[in-house]
Formats: C-alpha cells, structure tokens, sequence
C-alpha cells in the first residue's frame, strides 16, 4: 500500500493536461509529496472510475471536459460557489467519506488578477461571453467591488439572463456585444471564439487607459483576442495564470496550504514556448 496520498485529473481527452505539472510543482515547492495521476476516463464511465478511484483510497481529484456538470451530480455536498457555477472542477473526499464538489475556476481567475495588480474596487469591467466559463467567474468578480459588470454575448438573452441572476448585488448588466458603451479598466475574453481564430465584433474605444485584456485561453501565441488588444497599447494576459491559480485553489481545499503560483507558471510558460 502507498501511503503517499492520491491524486488525479478525470478528463477526455486528458493527456495534454497540464494538471499533473502543476501539482508536481507544488508539491515540491511545499515539500508535501503527493501522487497526482491524469486519468482518462471513458465517457460513458466517470462514476465507475471515480468509484475506483475511491477504493484506491484516492483523497481528491480536478475533473476536466467532459464531465464537469456529471461531477456536480455525484457530490453528496456542493460548495457554494460549485452550486452558483454548476460545474464542479474539484472533489474531494472528507474525513467522514463524504465527497464534496467545488469549483475553483472564479478564485484562480482572481488569484491571478490580483498577481497582476489590476484594480478592481471601482473598476469597470466587461466579461466576453455568457457560458460555462463565465458563470463561475461572476460572483468573485462581482466580490471584489468594482463600479459596474457588464457581460457582453454574441447571444444577447443569455448574457441578460446570467446578470438577472446576479441582479440582487447591482451593478450588472447584460448586453449584446454592439450595446457595449464606455470604457473599460478590465476586459476578460470567456468566448470560445479564439478556438476557431475568431475575434467578436469589438469597439475600437474599449479600454481605459492602463486597462487590462486578459483571455481565458492561452497558447504558445497570443489569443486573437490579446492580438487585437495588443494595438490599443493595454496590458495584455493569456488564461496560463488562471490555470495555475485554480489549481493553487484545488490544492488548498485538499491540502490546507497555499502555494507560490509564480515559479510554476513561470516553468510552464517557459515549456509553451
Ligand atoms: P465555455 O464553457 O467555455 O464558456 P460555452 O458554454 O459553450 O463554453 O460558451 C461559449 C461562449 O463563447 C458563449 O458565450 C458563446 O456565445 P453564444 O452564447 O452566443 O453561443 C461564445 N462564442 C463561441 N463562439 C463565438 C464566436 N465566434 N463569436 C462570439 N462568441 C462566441
């Protein structure tokens, strides 16, 4: 029996995860030794594997597309924020056996913010997008107090939806991306759309000045996205950090304590390149 504790990344595909490198980094960096494994799991199968995966007396896993939503449904307890995103990229396993999802994605978002130093109390700040990713993000947003969200979507009913649902807190608002007015202190990319190399129809008059664009994607090049952005003279920031920062928050919900994200971005960028 290995007593080390167990780990994993629950995905299809799952091979080009980067999970495993950066919990390898943290673990050394906080001389805690974990095993932390990529698992592929079928589609049809993730309760059997996550069953599996109990009996090999794993603690906790990130769980990756496809099986985000399937996650939310095997918890016997969600998180909060897990609940508001309804998607679940963190399960762990309690001292009682009870198995609690988490989501984890919002908090990395605003972890690596705040590395960034961008303002947010008092800010204006437009999110691109009105999916998955998006959801989650809201409310740690919305936390750290800025003067106005605006979510901005192709598909104008479901940004207005998702800020309805946010509406109690204030300073929300849905729109269509040709509704977009003023000026902006942050600007995050959630659109799938720098997958297919498309860019939404943007106003040239989008930043403020010292503005941030940071793109939930990243790549060895810059985000159609971050391209565009880069012409407006603006802080300009791929998804790599969020990444990291997720999976920093994961680690502290598992382990207890919080690593320095920066070295292992800095390795994982390096490796990008
Ligand atoms: P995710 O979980 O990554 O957010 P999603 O839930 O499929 O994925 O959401 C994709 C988001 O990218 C949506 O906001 C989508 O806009 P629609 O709601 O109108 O579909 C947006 N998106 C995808 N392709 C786009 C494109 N070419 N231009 C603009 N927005 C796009």
């Amino acid at each position: 029996m290995n007593d080390t504790p167990l780990y994993a990344v629950f995905g299809n595909p799952v091979a080009h995860s980067k999970s495993p490198q950066i919990h390898a980094g943290f673990a050394e960096q906080l001389a805690d030794p974990v095993r932390y494994e990529a698992r592929l799991v079928p589609v049809d199968d993730f309760y059997g594997h996550w069953r599996a995966f109990l009996t090999e007396g794993g603690r906790g896993a990130n769980v990756t597309v496809p099986f985000k939503q399937q996650a939310a449904t095997l918890a016997d307890r969600l998180s909060e924020r897990a609940r508001q995103a309804g998607a679940v990229n963190t399960l762990m396993v309690g001292d009682s056996g009870e198995v609690i999802g988490d989501n984890t994605d919002g908090a990395g978002l605003l972890l690596d913010i705040k590395r960034l130093e961008a303002p947010l109390e008092g800010a204006r700040i437009l999110v691109l997008g009105a999916g998955g990713a998006v959801r989650g993000v809201l409310e740690p947003l919305l936390e750290a107090g800025p003067s106005e969200l605006v979510i901005a979507n192709r598909t104008v009913e479901k940004a207005t939806a998702l800020a309805e649902l946010f509406d109690a807190r204030g300073r929300i608002r849905g729109c269509g991306f040709e509704e977009i007015e003023g000026r902006f202190d942050l600007v995050i990319n959630a659109t799938s759309a720098s997958l297919a190399g498309a860019l939404p129809p943007l106003p040239e008059t989008l930043f403020n000045e010292g503005a941030l664009a940071y793109d939930m994607m990243y790549g060895a090049a810059p985000t159609v996205f971050l391209e565009w952005a880069q012409a407006f003279e603006v802080r300009c920031v791929d998804g790599l950090g969020m990444l990291v920062g997720q999976a920093a928050e994961s680690w502290y919900q598992w382990r207890g304590t919080r690593p320095d994200t920066t070295p292992v971005l800095e390795t994982l960028r390096a490796d990008l390149r």
